[in-house]
């Protein structure tokens, strides 16, 4: 199967946002590069994103909003915040904010972190789709993990067409790397990747921007302090669960006898799994057990990416 190109037309347009709205993929242009799109809200939407694009693990992702009053309604900003958006949006440029409690983005998305990474496209089909969805879109760049980033509808169809709904076709991106992404979730902000907006900009309106390395409390390879862990240890592999214990369980045939329990996927199904992970570990987090058990998770699919996240979360953690 092979996606449709549709012509960025108003009935493209819409035939996309509702290919969005039942839960599909949809890649579209930006001003930097292709977006490989979901419903930022649809758990298993995102899923599909990680699925499709074969990541070993689960980044967090870029967040589209196509307004002030959503991107308001999802994460928190400061006057810093206020004014890079102000002056640059829509624009090349991420932001990286405090989660609001109540954002209703799907915890996959931001990969279980209390922040969001969050960008307004000004392509006009970026927005226009945007507008015409009327809520967040999640989007890494179109191509499949480990490749470059596309920048014509036909390098979307080549490497990831048989997982997309539709493909908005925009012609040629303008920029053609992918936005500059800010993290603000601090005191100090900080330069996560350079990218299409100058950091002479955007230190002529905050002052100077501190190094992504120099992110304190790296606890895990790999892994920066934003991240979440587990407050309580994780047992990975568990053949039992004991009484004390909460156990995330997977497959048909669960483990009895953890004082708490959920099942990743009753059917054994790893993009389910996938799209239940960080919300069921943050529930069995709160629940009051000792310790959580971990069934074995198949290493295939996106169970790659959940044992390299259950992996991260049991490592040995320097003291906070
Ligand atoms: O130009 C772009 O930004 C393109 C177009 C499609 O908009 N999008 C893009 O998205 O490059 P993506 O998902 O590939 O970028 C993800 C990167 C992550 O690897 C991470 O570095 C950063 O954004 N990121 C996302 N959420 C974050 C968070 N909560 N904290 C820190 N970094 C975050
Ligand atoms: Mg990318």
């Amino acid at each position: 199967m092979t996606a449709k190109i549709l012509s960025a037309d108003p009935a493209g347009i819409v035939a996309a946002a509702a290919a969005l709205k039942a839960g599909r993929l949809v890649a579209f242009p930006t001003e930097t590069v292709y977006g490989l799109g979901a419903d930022a809200t649809d758990n298993a939407a995102v899923a599909a994103i990680f699925a499709a694009k074969k990541r070993p693990n689960f980044n967090p992702l870029i967040v589209h909003i196509g307004d002030w009053a959503m991107a308001e309604r999802l994460a928190h900003f400061d006057d810093r915040a206020r004014l890079l958006a102000e002056r640059n949006w829509p624009g090349p440029l991420t932001l990286v904010l405090p989660r609001r409690p109540d954002s209703a983005v799907s915890l996959l998305a931001s990969a279980g972190l209390d922040t969001l990474a969050l960008r307004m496209p000004r392509h006009v089909i970026a927005a226009a789709l945007l507008k015409a969805f009327g809520g967040p879109i999640a989007a890494p760049s179109a191509n499949p993990s480990g490749r470059l980033s596309p920048t014509t509808a036909a390098h979307v169809a080549q490497s990831l067409g048989g997982e997309l709904a539709a493909i908005l076709d925009g012609g040629p991106t303008e920029i053609g790397v992918e936005s500059t992404i800010v993290d603000l979730s601090g005191a100090r902000a900080r330069l996560l990747r350079p990218g299409g907006l100058s950091v002479e900009e955007i230190e002529g309106l905050i002052g100077p921007l501190a190094p992504a390395d120099e992110a304190a409390g790296i606890r895990a390879p790999g892994m920066l302090s934003s991240h979440y862990a587990p407050e309580r240890p994780l047992r990975l592999n568990v053949a039992e669960a004991r009484e004390d214990e909460a156990l995330l369980a997977f497959g048909p045939k669960p483990l009895h006898g953890a004082k708490a329990s959920l099942n990743l996927s009753a059917t054994g199904d790893l993009n389910e799994a996938a799209a239940n992970f960080f919300a069921f570990l943050r529930r069995l987090d709160e629940s009051g057990a000792q310790a959580i058990a971990v069934m074995p998770i198949p290493e295939t699919g996106l169970g790659r990416a959940i044992n390299d996240r259950l992996r991260r979360a049991a490592a040995p953690r320097a003291p906070r």
